[in-house]
């Protein structure tokens, strides 16, 4: 049993949120416009939440829940919209028109952490609290009625009382340690390859991503502005960020773009090099009791075709739909539905996910033989064919990029759970 320290302070909220990445911020907003009070803890400070580099490509979906919490005047200013991306296929460049083959969705391009620097100021704005580097987080009793959190900041140890748990703090985070392992079922793919990705002040080489295949694998044009450009090239996970300088990135870049694109690559100082290695990951259920799990707490998407913050987006969605419904009393138990109703979705972008990486990264698997790699590469040229070659295809990935199927479907699923 837990027991108060006599130095300990107390705290009351509805919705303890821990974590203050794009997931907890967004909640902690769209509830706080629902008259839902919240506090946030985070372990880190805001300048290193705004440090870290993430992808940046929206869909409608997301666009338009940061319209809803009041958090879209500089994306609308700032941010554009994209009508289509390429994929280069041992060099050949295939546009993949999002608008005309899913009837008029685009996607914006406008950073993630752009999205967290907006969201910050906003809660700032409107006065909610949060306690940035805070340590000793920990989760109780959130099978009972009378869930809290406890954490420590500056020294002084704290106990937050409060009705729901969002564990918004990432894949590393102590939310989803804390359901008991035998209530958790996870699911887990490591790719055999990593991401190097590096950011400069650069304009970008071209006006919307490409996505290249090649035999030498995989690499990525994409920008952050008409100023900076973001790229990715397809590393052995063996590769350390000091092995790369920027010149050996942009000599292998060049090899990988196709050659008209490779000739107008303008090159610069690197503002911020990594390497990220490629995980799909699962929790089931993504809730225990008063506690949710949310955005990379409960799922990772490899970074091909930029599902991540958009899956987390759609959690947070649908956890401040149904905590909206348990308040005001139209259906106490809503909550209970939380994970039932975002697992669909996240499967879908994870499969998404997959499915794309499997397409576009060149394989080394030293359990195949050298007849099956060559069987396996024909089933993957067959694969691009049909997909860039022929409308039915490029519809497929079209709908899945700026995710009308998801969003259909959950849709659906959310009028059954009667959401909307
Ligand atoms: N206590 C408090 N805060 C914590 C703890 C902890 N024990 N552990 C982690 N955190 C904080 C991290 O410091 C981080 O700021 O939780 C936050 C989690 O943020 P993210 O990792 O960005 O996760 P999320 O908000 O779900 O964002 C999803 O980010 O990683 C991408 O692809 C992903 O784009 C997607 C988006
Ligand atoms: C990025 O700009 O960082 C980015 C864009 C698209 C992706 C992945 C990353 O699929």
């Amino acid at each position: 049993m837990f027991s108060t320290s006599i130095k300990m302070q107390s705290l009351k909220t509805k919705i303890a949120i821990i974590g203050a990445g794009p997931s907890g911020l967004l909640l902690g907003q769209l509830l706080a416009k629902k008259g839902i009070d919240n506090i946030i803890i985070e372990r880190a400070s805001g300048e290193y939440i705004l440090g870290r580099i993430r992808a940046g490509i929206l869909e409608q979906g997301l666009v338009s829940l940061l319209a809803e919490a009041g958090v879209d005047e500089r994306m609308k200013k700032e941010g554009h919209i994209h009508d289509g991306f390429e994929i280069a296929h041992y060099g050949k460049r295939h546009r993949i028109d999002i608008k005309a083959l899913t009837n008029g969705s685009t996607v914006m391009c406008y950073g993630q952490t752009e999205v967290t620097r907006d969201l910050m100021q906003a809660r700032q704005s409107i006065g909610a609290t949060t306690y940035y580097e805070s340590s000793d987080v920990v989760i109780h009793e959130q099978n009972s009625n009378s869930p809290f959190v406890t954490f420590t900041k500056n020294g002084i140890e704290y106990k937050l009382d409060c009705d729901y748990i969002a564990g918004c703090d990432g894949f590393h985070g102590v939310s989803r340690q804390s359901i008991p392992k035998e209530k958790r079922n996870e699911f887990e793919r490591i790719y055999p390859f990593g991401w190097l990705g590096l950011l400069s002040d650069t304009p970008p080489v071209a006006d919307e991503l490409i996505y290249c295949k090649t035999k030498r694998g995989f690499a990525l044009a994409s920008m952050r502005s008409s100023t900076r450009s973001r790229y990715y090239l397809q590393v052995p996970l063996t590769d350390k960020v000091e092995d790369w300088s920027d010149d050996a990135f942009w000599a292998e870049l060049k090899k990988r773009l196709p050659e008209d694109v490779a000739e107008m690559l303008i090159t610069g100082p690197s503002i911020e090099k990594s390497i990220a290695p490629l995980r799909s990951f699962v929790c089931e259920p993504m809730q225990d009791g008063r506690l949710f799990l949310v955005g990379d707490a409960a799922h990772i998407v490899p970074p091909t075709g930029a599902k991540g913050l958009n899956l987390a987006a759609s959690d947070v969605s649908t956890l401040s739909k149904l905590l909206d419904k348990t308040y005001n009393g139209e259906e106490p138990d809503a909550v209970a539905k939380y994970s039932e109703i975002a697992l669909k979705r996240v499967w879908h972008a994870e499969r998404f996910s997959w499915w794309m990486s499997n397409m576009l990264h060149e394989y080394d698997d030293d359990n195949m033989n050298e007849n099956e790699t060559k069987t396996l590469e024909r089933f993957m040229a067959s694969e691009l064919d049909f997909h860039l070659n022929y409308e039915e295809g490029k519809k497929v990935i079209a709908i899945q990029y700026v995710g009308t199927v998801s969003y259909t479907h959950l849709r659906a699923h959310e009028t059954k759970a009667n959401l909307v």
